[in-house]
């Protein structure tokens, strides 16, 4: 009898579990290579792709004048490599922090992640542990049919001191792929939030 009971929940559990899934385009990291110079500032990631989340934490070990962070991002088709999109910026943290505590939408951005830890918000940055734990972006279901995408991601910091001498503190090199997948935690955010206009 209580076997069956066990059994019979069981069942309705997995149904349950099937009616939510949902489809969801998703990264699926593959390779993280983190560095830091150690010197001035420490710094790890973990990611969890169960429960998909980013941890990030930083140890400044001495004020930052002025940091850039160099982006170079490429995302391609894995079937079709022609159709390859990249990114190659440098942004300047310090201009970046200024433009978020004075425009509207950059407050709310800044809001939004500082909601998960204690972040970065003002140069020059202060000797001290920065962090971000159990982060994710706002999700939707997708229902279009995707390709599946891989990506490639380096990024590098570099402290600028009061010469402008640049210096590079972080290299990360971050690789994986995009591909649809049944989620039955989506983690809903900004845009589940905004009025359905159905
Ligand atoms: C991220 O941090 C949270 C809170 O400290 C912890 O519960 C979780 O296990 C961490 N995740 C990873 C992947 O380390
Ligand atoms: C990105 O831009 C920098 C500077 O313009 C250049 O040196 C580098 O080779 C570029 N990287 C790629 C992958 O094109």
């Amino acid at each position: 009898m209580f076997l069956k009971s066990v059994i019979l929940l069981q069942i309705l559990l997995a149904l349950c579990h099937g009616g939510l899934a949902e489809k969801m385009m998703r990264p699926k990291f593959k390779d993280i290579k983190i560095w830091s110079d150690e010197k001035m500032v420490s710094h790890k990631v973990a990611y969890d792709n169960s429960d998909p989340h980013l941890n990030f934490s930083m140890e400044v070990h001495q004020e930052l004048h002025d940091v850039d962070v160099h982006l170079e991002v490429r995302i391609s088709n894995k079937l079709d490599p022609y159709y390859t999109t990249t990114l190659n910026t440098t942004i300047n943290v310090c201009r970046i922090l200024g433009f978020a505590n004075k425009s509207p939408v950059g407050r709310f951005v800044h809001g939004f992640i500082r909601e998960y830890g204690n972040i970065v918000d003002s140069c020059p940055i202060a000797k001290g542990s920065y962090y971000i734990n159990k982060f994710w972006w706002p999700e939707d279901p997708t229902t279009a049919i995707l390709p599946e995408l891989e990506f490639d991601i380096q990024f590098e910091a570099l402290h600028l001191d009061a010469n402008k001498k640049r210096t590079v503190i972080m290299n990360d090199h971050i690789s994986g792929e995009f591909n649809v997948q049944d989620v039955s935690n989506l983690k809903p955010g900004i845009f589940a939030m905004l009025p359905k206009t159905s």
